[in-house]
């Protein structure tokens, strides 16, 4: 995507492959601040504390740290030891379970000596993989958009919902959710997106509006518990949403708050899609409600909030009382029939088995 004229991507090597250059995404809105990371623990704590985020980015940031950690330790152990500390740093994403084992399977073979190169490659092939499957996410959901826009018969927009951000930001680059977003502007549709804030750590509204706003597509940012009410008065045409787990019977895992969404949606005959690609498939799973493991948060996320002052000072500020408990659920699980449609890299499903092994039959 492009800032101020120039192409970027949230994930690139940098000092001949001693480093990799990541977005702070903890500072944005305010600030577009890189980061270099140079060693394991560097490129953990940067998953960790978000400053990377979003199932595929986690991914593609896992395996550039696996490199990193291989200049270090190319050893056997040294390999178990980055994807253990890499695999410990947030648990419901399986795209970093999925590039962590393609890397230690593609290593394993590979003589020590050369191992760093040869991790350099593989995280940059990940990568390069990981644009080309939303590219092909963001054209087939576009025919969606554009299918929205017939049937209204106006030159209104189509109204599209999201949930978090499952942009550019949250994989290497175009998105998840809004690459057909994008794909449809960059064709001419008029759109307009309804961008949920989020709770807690508020990634629409953060991270969705700024990334909306900086390609120019009219986005409206709204409180989390808006969308009901908007469908209800047939103001949302379809709901696009990302996951960071979808099973292999199309139950979805995603950003806290996206089960009310699909709920609403089903309640209003509501299209709700999500754009699912094909490394956030577990195919080991069945039953997304009691098999994802659900990440729990620091309370600190739900207790304070950090924002800019007139001033221009980053500044957090409690807003809850001292002593009350609170729980922080970083994610929940919207089953397989409140989905309308899977967006793949290779077309439109059923959120189902049967729909999935359609457009991946190798799985069978
Ligand atoms: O906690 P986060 O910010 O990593 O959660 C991100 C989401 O839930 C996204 O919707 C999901 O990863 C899909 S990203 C293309």
């Amino acid at each position: 995507m492009r800032i101020d004229g120039e192409a970027y991507r949230t994930i690139w090597p940098v000092e001949d492959g001693a480093a990799v250059a990541i977005i702070d995404q903890t500072r944005l809105p305010h600030d577009f601040a890189i980061v270099h990371l140079t060693t394991l623990e560097e490129t953990a704590h940067a998953i960790r504390a978000m400053l990377v985020r979003g199932a595929p980015l986690i991914g593609a940031t896992a395996a550039y740290g696996v490199a990193l950690a291989m200049r270090a330790d190319p050893s056997d152990s040294g390999l178990e030891t980055a994807c253990a500390t890499l695999l410990d740093t947030r648990p419901t994403a399986v795209n970093l379970r999925w590039a962590l084992e393609r890397m230690r399977d593609r290593l394993a073979a590979v003589p020590t000596a050369f191992r760093a190169t040869a991790a350099m490659g593989d995280a940059a092939v990940i990568a390069d993989e990981d644009v080309a499957i939303n590219h092909g996410i963001g054209l087939h959901g576009a025919t969606l958009i554009r299918a929205a826009a017939r049937r209204k018969g106006t030159d209104e927009p189509v109204q599209v919902l999201t949930h978090c951000n499952a942009g550019w930001l949250a994989t290497v680059d175009w998105g998840t959710a809004l690459a057909p977003v994008y794909a449809a502007f960059d064709q001419g549709i008029p759109i307009h997106v309804w961008v949920d804030e989020t709770r807690p750590r508020n990634q629409g509204a953060s991270l969705t509006a700024w990334e909306l706003g900086r390609h120019g597509v009219p986005h409206t940012v709204i409180a989390d518990n808006v969308g009901g009410h908007l469908m209800q008065h047939g103001m949302v045409d379809l709901c696009i949403v990302g996951t960071d787990r979808t099973t292999a019977t199309g139950d979805v895992c995603n950003k806290i708050g996206t089960y009310l969404k699909a709920l609403a949606a089903f309640d209003n005959g509501v299209p709700f899609y999500v754009g699912l690609p094909s490394p956030t498939i577990d195919w080991g799973m069945s039953d997304g409600v009691r098999e994802i493991p659900i990440e729990q948060r620091d309370g600190r996320e739900l207790t304070h909030m950090t924002g800019r002052t007139a001033d221009g000072r980053l500044e957090t500020v409690q807003i809850t009382p001292d002593g009350s408990a609170v729980a922080n659920y970083g994610f929940d699980v919207t089953p397989a029939r409140l989905v309308t449609g899977l967006i793949t890299e290779r077309g439109v499903c059923p959120a189902s088995r049967e729909g999935l092994l359609g457009l991946f039959p190798e799985r069978r």
